[in-house]
């Protein structure tokens, strides 16, 4: 089964997606986090990535679609959730083309609902391990009290450098402009549901079973 999860910054795309990767053994291919270890590396294009991506613009449809088909043919699992991907027209025909090359389709692409107000204290307030990743919030989802990561037991914990109120205002400034097309087109292709974001993070992930049930 191949999902898409589709929202705003903040949304709760990474944490759903890390639990149906817990649960259900999918692959997350989230284009943040391959772009984020690109910027990483230190090279010519990383440091592009890097300014790209602090300013809350959105990288080139070629970088992006070119990582997640790279990820395509070298990773294997109960399907892909594809988390931050597409992002514009362009990617969402480019993700069909490829799903069809491989003999694969798409399942069900899932909105994630939410109120842009709750997007600044969710941005503003996340941290994730240094070591697996494992996504935390200083209110709704504090890391334990003994200082460990509940997940790997990891002890360093990140934020993010786009992750300030000002890079959140062009970040949703361009999901508004190039993303939220894609709402329409999935619908017109019968693939879409959608969910309450703004519910629980276990309520958010119960709709989501329903969905893919
Ligand atoms: P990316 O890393 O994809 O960031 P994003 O889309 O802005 O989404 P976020 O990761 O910020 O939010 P999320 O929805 O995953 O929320 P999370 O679960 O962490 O992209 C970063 C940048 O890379 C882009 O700006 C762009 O430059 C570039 N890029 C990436 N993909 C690209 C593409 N395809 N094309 C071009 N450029 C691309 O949750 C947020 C917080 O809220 C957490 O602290 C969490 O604990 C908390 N939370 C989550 N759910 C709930 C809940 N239900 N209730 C309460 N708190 C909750």
């Amino acid at each position: 089964m191949n999902i898409i999860l589709l929202g705003p910054p903040g949304a709760g795309k990474g944490t759903q997606a890390q639990k149906l990767v817990a649960e259900r053994g999918m692959v997350q291919l989230s284009t943040g986090d391959m772009l984020r270890e690109a910027r990483k590396s230190g090279t010519e294009m990383g440091k592009i990535v890097a300014d790209v991506m602090d300013r809350g613009d959105l990288v080139t449809d070629e970088i992006v679609i070119g990582l997640i088909e790279e990820k395509l043919e070298a990773e294997k699992g109960a399907g892909f959730i594809f988390d931050g991907f597409p992002r514009t027209l362009k990617q969402a025909d480019a993700l069909g083309a490829l799903l069809e090359k491989h003999g694969q389709k798409l399942d069900a692409v899932i909105e994630m609902q939410v109120d842009d107000a709750a997007l600044v204290s969710r941005i503003t307030g996340r941290s994730t391990c240094g070591d697996c990743g494992e996504v935390y919030h200083d209110v709704t989802k504090p890391i334990p009290a003994d200082g460990k990561c509940s997940k790997c037991g990891g002890t360093e914990f990140k934020r993010r450098a786009d992750d300030n109120e000002e890079s959140l205002k062009q970040r949703l400034m361009e999901y508004y402009k190039k993303t939220s097309p894609l709402i329409g087109y999935y619908y017109a292709k019968g693939d879409l549901s959608s969910v309450d974001g703004l519910a629980s993070i276990d309520e958010v992930s119960g709709a989501i079973a329903k969905v893919l049930d």
